[in-house]
């Protein structure tokens, strides 16, 4: 009898750019969507900004040791795109390269494996300013960002991921404008939607005949959509929202066509042959996941609907988001058995809570070791039941600049004096570190 192939596991982190980088104008960087946004007043909590951050473009020596006693043996980060084109487009910036060419040497040397994300939401400002993904042009230029950095990392880079959450990006960004570009306009949305997956497409057929032994991958938050107040009116646009949050992404990808109920608002977008080069083949799909979504209709919303709080009595983090690993563990099982899968990494995974810094000088973050165990559990189920999971991303390494809700949130296993830049591991830490170790 054939012995089964046991798949090696990664564990790792995840961080993005604009969240840790800082050094925003340093090397010739120009703005992203972000600079400008967070530099618009009342867009991000206290008017907080990425301009500094964990100040990690200076400090990554420091981060990647800190992540070698970790012990992690993956690390998923994400390149700006205005370092490296500052004007979206045009020949690339030597020293924007040069920084992720001495990241990607020192993770090397420490042994850990780096997965690099092309696009974590970070647009050049330059290319917003022709429409950004509302304009269809994105295709090709996203591409070509692609290919030159590629060609430039793809020596040491095996694993590449081609986007960060599309329907976040999407609908944060276009639909209810809490997220740059900050636009609420329908079309605008279901424009960006398609002009993701195109972009998508034809960067993942660039890579593919320029490297056939790269693994190209994208990243999709997925998440199930409930009825949060029993209506038939709000379970029909949870439905609505299953098909724009999911079904929108791993449709076209995976099984090669749009929800049909959303089609119709699509197809204006649509050209022919689009859909062909949005199902390309992809060697491992990216799954981010943090909460069920419970959904409420409102006519009045652009949409029709909008996000409720839990109504359960289940536990919940500092971002009111509910902790319930037995959803995550579904959310695994019916990917799995709706589509035809490629292998999973889990890119995204982990929680805010108000941490406290004791008198000890330490930080006995609890409640995140509990709920790290408990997703890990449920991830684990899910691979004993057949589903292929081959890594598994805390989000995040550490603290760092949580979009519009600034340095409030505190996601990472590290937390990060923003007046000193102190890095203080917490004891989510060093369980974590026990975990990859197997002792706990
Ligand atoms: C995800 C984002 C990531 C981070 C976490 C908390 O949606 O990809 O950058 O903000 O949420």
């Amino acid at each position: 009898m054939p012995t089964p192939t046991i798949q090696p596991f990664l564990w790792g982190t995840a961080t993005a750019s604009y969240q840790i980088e800082g050094a925003v104008s340093e090397d010739g960087r120009a703005p992203s969507i972000w600079d400008t946004f967070s530099h618009t007043p009342q867009k991000v909590e206290r008017s907080e900004t990425g301009d500094i951050a964990c100040d990690h473009y200076h400090r990554h020596a420091e981060d990647i040791a800190l992540m070698r006693d970790l012990g992690v043996q993956a690390y998923r980060f994400s390149i700006s795109w205005s370092r490296i084109l500052p004007e979206g487009r045009g020949n690339a910036n030597a020293r924007g390269l040069a920084f992720y060419d001495r990241l990607v040497d020192d993770l090397l040397a420490a042994g850990i494996t780096p997965f690099a994300t092309l696009f974590h939401w970070d647009l050049p400002q330059a290319l917003q300013d022709r429409g950004g993904f509302t304009n269809r042009d994105i295709a090709g230029w996203f591409s070509d960002y692609a290919v030159q950095t590629t060609q430039r990392l793809g020596d040491r880079v095996e694993h590449w991921i081609m986007l960060n959450e599309p329907s976040v990006f999407a609908f944060l960004g276009h639909l209810i404008g809490v997220h740059a570009p900050g636009l609420t306009d329908l079309q605008a949305f279901f424009a960006t939607t398609h002009h993701l997956n195109l972009a998508q497409g034809t960067a993942l057929q660039a890579l593919r005949s320029n490297n056939a032994s790269w693994k190209l991958g994208t990243t999709l938050n997925v998440h199930r959509g409930v009825s949060a107040d029993g209506a038939k009116a709000s379970a029909v646009m949870a439905e609505r929202h299953n098909d724009l949050w999911n079904g929108c992404f791993l449709g076209p990808l995976l099984s090669g066509a749009y929800p049909s109920q959303i089609f119709p608002q699509l197809e204006p977008y649509v050209q022919s042959g689009d859909l062909k080069s949005i199902r390309q083949p992809v060697d491992f799909l990216g799954i981010n996941h943090y909460f069920r979504a419970y959904i409420q209709a409102k006519p009045d919303a652009l949409i029709g609907y909008e996000h409720a709080a839990p109504p359960s009595h289940l536990p919940r983090t500092s971002f009111n988001w509910e902790i319930d690993p037995s959803e995550f563990r579904d959310v695994l099982l019916e990917l799995h058995e709706t589509y035809h899968c490629p292998p999973i990494y889990i890119t995204e995974n982990g929680a805010y809570f108000d941490d406290q810094l004791s008198a000890d000088g330490k930080v006995h973050d609890a409640n995140r070791v509990a709920f790290l165990e408990g997703y890990i559990k449920a991830m684990q189920e899910a691979r004993e039941r057949g589903v292929d999971i081959r890594g598994y991303f805390v989000w995040s390494l550490m603290d760092n600049f949580e979009w519009a809700s600034g340095y409030r949130p505190t996601f990472g296993l590290v937390k990060i004096d923003f007046n000193t830049q102190k890095r203080i591991p917490k004891d989510s830490f060093f369980w974590y570190r026990d975990h990859i170790q197997q002792k706990v």
